[in-house]
């Protein structure tokens, strides 16, 4: 078996990783892959479907697993299944679920499934008229294209509602991506992710986690990709998931069935979890969540080719899927500057001693990095997630820190409260 694995961050290396697992894989390629990624498989960087077609036929590959959004809104589903290609993911109509915020509001709508009350504006006086005249805030203001999960604009009052319609869709701050917006309420809760499998038929659940998307501690600042994780959420309960799935899951594959998506691939349900413990959906994503992969994936103790192969043939019906009762809790290690402007390059040290000592219930999962002679080099804003097991949370917590303390490079930044609402719960150790 030959895999190829589509992207370059934590969530890839994670897949990656995964796969090689199955002793059948004799080959993975990483397009472009990283420097984690190229101790695992062979990085290639082809920059069109075209290109990767052609590489794929030539190296008899059987299986192509998509890791970033980017890719499936661009079509490389529809493109590669044209040619009779095994790959997993949703095709790009299925992806206007993740790709137009606007696409997925109306489609929630239409199939009732819960969210925040919303409207849509294509035009910036009209979404200041309205804006004026609004009594609630905070309001939320959303550009309809991707932008990398910085597009979300939290305002507090009317002015910062302008600055955010005057970025989105007068400075066009994330091009064409802004020329709509969903103006929408703001929830209170908590915010969790669940991620399901999906063959088109079948579906199976894999365990919840929660993200932190914010770069400061405490849940301040700027929004970035995901500055870390861990799974499972308490707050998604059995009674919270037997709820996302009549309220939120039932009507999704409705939806999806009788609007003709083609769907074989991963659903990301991003929710907030109200007081009242009704599951709100905040956005859909057509992947697997990064850096939320690097503690899921690892907890399932399931081949992943398998899984992969059972939903592109239809039969996941047929898995069970078996998820370790040991948490996982990974960090994100930054370059300083991130989510803005952040300098590439600096030297990694303290890798071989982190491998050393951290043993196997610690995982290394690279994101923004290159090998250069032997020597190891930021090479991105998110470079390293360390994920540790635990048996509960708080033992994930500090072996997961502790690891970290062998890792240095110059502007090195990493958020030291992941977990913090379960572990506050739970009060100090
Ligand atoms: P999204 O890309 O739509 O998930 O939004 C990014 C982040 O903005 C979410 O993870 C939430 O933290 C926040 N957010 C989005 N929509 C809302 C909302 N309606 N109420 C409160 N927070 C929100
Ligand atoms: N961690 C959020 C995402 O992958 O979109």
């Amino acid at each position: 078996m030959r895999v190829m694995v589509v992207g370059s961050g934590g969530r890839e290396h994670c897949i990656a990783w995964k796969v090689a697992q199955n002793p059948e894989v004799e080959e993975i390629f990483c397009v472009p892959g990283n420097g984690g990624m190229g101790l695992i498989g062979t990085c290639i960087p082809l920059s069109s479907f075209e290109e990767m077609l052609d590489f794929i036929e030539e190296r008899n590959v059987d299986l192509i697993l998509v890791g970033p959004e980017a890719p499936l809104a661009a079509g490389i589903v529809d493109y590669l299944c044209a040619k009779k290609r095994a790959v997993i993911g949703p095709d790009r109509r299925g992806a206007l679920l993740e790709s137009s915020k606007v696409f997925a509001k109306e489609f929630m709508k239409r199939y009732g499934i819960p969210t925040a009350p919303f409207s849509v504006f294509d035009n910036p006086g009209e979404a200041l008229e309205a804006l004026k005249k609004r009594r609630e805030f905070p309001v939320v203001i959303k550009a309809d294209g991707l932008a990398a999960g910085k597009g979300v604009y939290i305002a507090q009052d009317f002015e910062e509602a302008s600055f955010a319609v005057q970025e989105l869709m007068v400075e066009k701050k994330f091009g064409p991506s802004g020329e709509r917006i969903v103006v929408e309420n703001f929830l209170e809760g908590e915010e969790a992710t669940v991620m399901v499998l999906f063959d088109g038929q079948s579906y199976l659940f894999l365990p919840s986690s929660q993200d932190h998307k914010k770069i400061g501690e405490g849940d301040i600042g700027p929004n970035t990709g995901g500055m870390g994780a861990y799974s499972p959420a308490p707050v998604v309960d059995d009674v919270v998931l037997k709820r996302i799935e009549k309220e939120i899951l039932v009507p999704l594959f409705e939806g999806i069935e009788r609007e003709n998506l083609y769907y074989r691939g991963i659903l990301y349900l991003g929710l907030m979890i109200g007081k009242d413990r009704t599951p709100l959906v905040l956005e859909f994503n057509v992947r697997l969540g990064d850096p939320e992969a690097q503690v899921v994936l690892p907890r399932v103790q399931n081949d992943w080719l398998e899984v992969n192969l059972a939903i592109w043939e239809g039969k996941l019906h047929k898995i069970r899927l078996q998820v370790s009762e040991k948490p996982m809790l990974g960090v994100v290690l930054a370059s300083q500057g991130y989510p803005g402007h952040f300098e590439r390059g600096k030297r990694i040290e303290g890798l071989e001693n982190f491998a050393n000592a951290s043993g196997d219930q610690v995982l290394l999962f690279h994101a923004g990095t290159v090998r250069k002679d032997n020597s190891w080099y930021t090479d991105g804003g998110r470079v390293l997630n360390v994920c540790a097991f635990g048996k509960d949370l708080e033992e994930a917590y500090h072996k997961a820190y502790e690891a970290i303390s062998y890792i240095r490079f110059e502007g090195m930044y990493y958020r030291r409260d992941i977990g913090f609402r379960v572990l506050q719960r739970k009060g100090p150790s």
